[in-house]
């Protein structure tokens, strides 16, 4: 079977990890510092805090933010369950807008059409890869969290996804472009948000051990003053991610490669539509090919890859669909793509022989 999602992890990340091991230190430690710090660098972003998942990366920049409780937070219904999870487990209402047929990304009209007194924070996502329009969203004057889950490596002019709103959060599980068994990070321009968010992720202790303890005959106390989940990273989730990082450029030519071929091939086949590339001044992630199929047969194209061996997937069905968020909005088109998108393989680990069958396949789909 050919996956629709995949990663390309080897010799380089087991020798990550063996230093770990020989150093006899899993938990959080100086690999995961390292990780906070190189991929900061790379990314010229302020700082990283790293937690153990992109979803609770969401939940803690939102407490981080210190949002009004009650507040309306708006974000696509097009996009992953936990960004809603993240918002109402915050005390925080999830307000769902829609999307650009074309990009599926939030614009600052859709964000518009929603917002109301209670808004206190946008949530946008950079569907695929592709870079929202953030200056127009940002001039609506709202703080922005940028979910940056599925665009490490894209940018807007100079500057990367995810250091561009107020806050950032990334994802590095393990079909992401810089993938680990399960990994996720918090940045933010504003220091507070960034030290807030770094003291809560354990626990919500200020200060462990030694270096909190008032009457150093008891460095085994420490203060807490908040609530908070336990969200920390570790050594050796850290180790696949260094190694990873120093992979990106190489895996993110393969990804972009396959992306041109798909373009090309796909060009003139009448019933699907192709994702939208980068804009000029943009960079594209390129971590899913998500296509249209603008016939009524998109489940029939499904169900023909299957039956050659090529795996496929829909992401993502809108949010506004489930009853626990008692939403009665019509989003058209959220609710169109819903029916017409199909997320067909991309990753680095696809052969031009994967690539090859699943263009044939496509072609060959009677549409
Ligand atoms: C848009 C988006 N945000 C957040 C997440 C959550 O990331 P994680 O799987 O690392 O918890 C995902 C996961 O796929 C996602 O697609």
């Amino acid at each position: 079977m050919i996956s629709v999602f995949g990663s390309l992890v080897g010799p380089e990340e087991l020798e990550e990890i063996r230093t770990s091991i020989e150093n006899q230190w899993m938990g959080l430690g100086p690999k995961v510092k390292q990780f906070e710090e190189d991929f900061a660098t790379r990314l010229g972003l302020p700082s990283l805090v790293m937690v153990d998942s992109g979803s609770n990366a969401l939940y803690l920049a939102l407490k981080a933010m210190n949002l009004p409780r009650g507040s309306e937070v708006i974000l696509p219904a097009f996009t992953w369950i936990a960004c809603a999870q993240a918002v109402a487990l915050n005390g925080l209402k999830p307000v769902f807008c829609d999307v650009d047929l074309e990009t599926q990304n939030v614009t600052a009209e859709t964000i518009s059409a929603q917002m109301s007194d209670k808004t206190s924070a946008v949530m946008i996502v950079h569907y695929a890869g592709k870079p929202v329009e953030m200056a127009k969203i940002m001039a609506l004057g709202v703080p922005v969290l940028e979910d940056a889950a599925h665009a490490v490596d894209s940018k807007i002019g100079e500057r990367y996804c995810g250091g561009i709103g107020a806050v950032g959060c990334y994802s590095f599980d393990a079909v992401k472009n810089l993938a680990t068994p399960e990994g996720g990070g918090v940045t933010s321009s504003d220091p507070a948000i960034l030290e807030r968010a770094r003291r809560l992720r354990y626990c919500g202790i200020a200060k462990s051990g030694f270096e909190a303890a008032t009457n150093k005959a008891r460095w085994w106390e420490y203060q807490i003053d908040d609530f908070c989940p336990k969200l920390l990273p570790n050594d050796i989730v850290a180790s696949i991610g260094l190694a990873q990082l120093r992979k990106l450029d190489t895996c993110q030519a393969t990804r972009r490669r396959i992306w041109e071929q798909y373009q090309g091939e796909f060009e003139n086949v009448s019933w699907l539509a192709r994702p939208v590339d980068a804009a000029p001044g943009e960079q594209h992630s390129y971590f899913t090919y998500n296509i249209r199929v603008v016939n009524g047969k998109r489940d029939e194209l499904a169900r023909h890859l299957l039956d050659k061996g090529i795996y496929t997937t829909l992401r993502y069905h809108p949010l506004h669909y489930y009853p626990i968020y008692e939403s009665n909005l019509k989003l058209p088109m959220s609710e169109q793509l819903n029916e017409e998108a199909l997320c067909i393989p991309l990753h680095p680990r696809l052969s031009s022989a994967d690539v090859e069958t699943i263009v044939a396949a496509i072609r060959g789909f009677n549409g």
